[in-house]
């Protein structure tokens, strides 16, 4: 079955803890950088940008679905994350229990579209991720932990599934995230413009492709919380699981003072690379938060939540990409994904945060990839690369000291 073309459906789950998303693709590999994106834009192949060792590929979005977690199984994965009140036996069956609600939506998906897989590359909920070594029993090590067992979504899907991409970064010196930027670099780099393709899932990372770069010029960073403090406080403030078209903080006004507070915060401050999670933004970030917040109108807290991811990227962007790389290395364009795109009142500050520094806010939509199929078409691509016995890190973006083949392999 190591063709060329293949079918892959990609499944992805991340720290936001909604749900999973699939996305099923056909990707034709070798030749130069034909995506769909690419050929909107005419770049990369030929020009200053040429690729050293990454290969283009085509890749094309067969259907792409999203579902949630059951309430119940959302409550679990996120309790699960919090390692003080973990138990084993049900971390032991969350993993069986997700392998199995990970079939069922690949399978779903397949019915949804009339389309079947050859193969499937799954990411997995992650649960833990350390990615700077630590100390521990006198070793020091990192440790990551994505669970949803692939033996049991190969066996329901019927065909082999690639899955536990970021430990062989790790074992190659990398920090094991973010390798979302593989596929960025493939679909957005561009020999005349620079771009920073920005996700905005629970956290919120980049990957600024400088114009005519190399792989090796690509920076990759966690900006800091993306939808996880929204989300949180919408929760804490209203009942709802997260703010929908960003209506409720439209109807705010941002706390300015809190605000500049929480920017000078030290994640903010400190250089890349650096990476985010719960242990920077979750529960107890939040807790701060609203304390900070205090008596103000809850409308008011909520569009300042929404303001701190914003502006927390703007800053990034002007603090870390913009001065390093501007020579000649043009950066004009900001593409957002993730579901954070589609929270309107978050675009629109976004956009107007983005304007002073001359750079324009397009969604990924306008490249043919839906803002909520993104990563998982990016697991689909590194399954395909794996399936191929090809390397599919970023050296530059994780800090890993080669090259490395991701994943195992769970045949069906
Ligand atoms: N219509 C919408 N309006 C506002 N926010 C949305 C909308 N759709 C999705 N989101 C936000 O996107 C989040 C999920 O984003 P996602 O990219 O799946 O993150 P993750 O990769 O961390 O799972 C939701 O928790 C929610 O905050
Ligand atoms: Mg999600």
């Amino acid at each position: 079955m190591k063709n060329r073309e293949l079918i892959v459906a990609g499944v992805m789950s991340g720290t936001s803890a909604d749900g999973i998303n699939v996305a099923l693709v056909r990707i034709t590999g070798k030749g130069g950088v034909t995506s769909p994106a690419a050929r909107a834009q005419t770049s990369g192949v030929g020009g200053r940008g040429k690729p050293r060792g990454i290969i283009g590929h085509t890749i094309e979005l067969l259907g792409h679905a999203g579902s949630e977690y059951p309430r119940k199984v959302r409550a679990a994965v996120l309790t699960a994350m919090n390692a003080e009140c973990a138990r084993v036996a049900d971390l032991a069956r969350l993993n069986f229990l997700l392998g199995e609600l990970y079939a069922e939506a690949v399978l779903a998906t397949q019915k949804r579209f009339g389309v079947k897989a050859d193969l499937v590359g799954c990411h997995g909920q992650t649960l833990y991720h350390q990615g700077e070594t630590t100390a521990f029993l006198n070793r020091k090590i990192p440790a990551t932990w994505q669970t949803g067992e692939a033996a049991v979504l190969a066996s329901r899907v019927g065909v082999p599934v690639v899955s536990d991409f970021r430990p062989a970064d790790m074992a190659a010196g990398g920090k094991g995230a973010p390798l979302v930027p593989f596929l960025d670099y493939m679909l957005f780099r561009d020999s005349r413009i620079g771009r920073i393709v920005q996700n905005i899932g629970g956290i919120a990372n980049l990957t600024a492709i400088p114009a005519g770069a190399a792989d090796s010029d690509v920076l990759a960073f966690d900006t800091g919380p993306g939808n996880m403090v929204i989300d949180a406080a919408a929760d804490a403030l209203f009942g709802k699981r997260y703010d929908r078209d960003g209506k409720i903080a439209a109807s705010g006004t941002i706390l300015e003072p809190q605000l500049q507070k929480l920017l000078a915060g030290t994640f903010f401050l400190q250089p890349p690379p650096k990476t985010a999670g719960r242990e920077e933004f979750g529960r107890e970030f939040v807790r701060q938060f609203l304390r900070r917040c205090g008596r103000a109108r809850k409308p008011d807290i909520l569009a300042t939540a929404t303001a701190l991811t914003a502006r927390s990227i703007a800053d990034a962007a002007r603090r870390f990409v913009l001065p390093a790389l501007r020579r000649q290395r043009s950066y004009r364009e900001m593409i957002i994904s993730g579901g954070g795109a589609r929270n309107i009142t978050l675009v629109r500050m976004l956009r107007e945060s983005l304007l002073p520094l001359g750079l324009r806010l397009r969604l990924s939509d306008e490249f043919g990839l839906p803002p909520e199929a993104k990563e998982a078409v990016a697991f689909a691509l590194l399954a395909y690369e794996t399936w191929n016995q090809k390397p599919s890190n970023l050296p530059s973006a994780t800090g890993a000291k080669r090259a490395a083949v991701l994943g195992k392999i769970s045949y069906a």
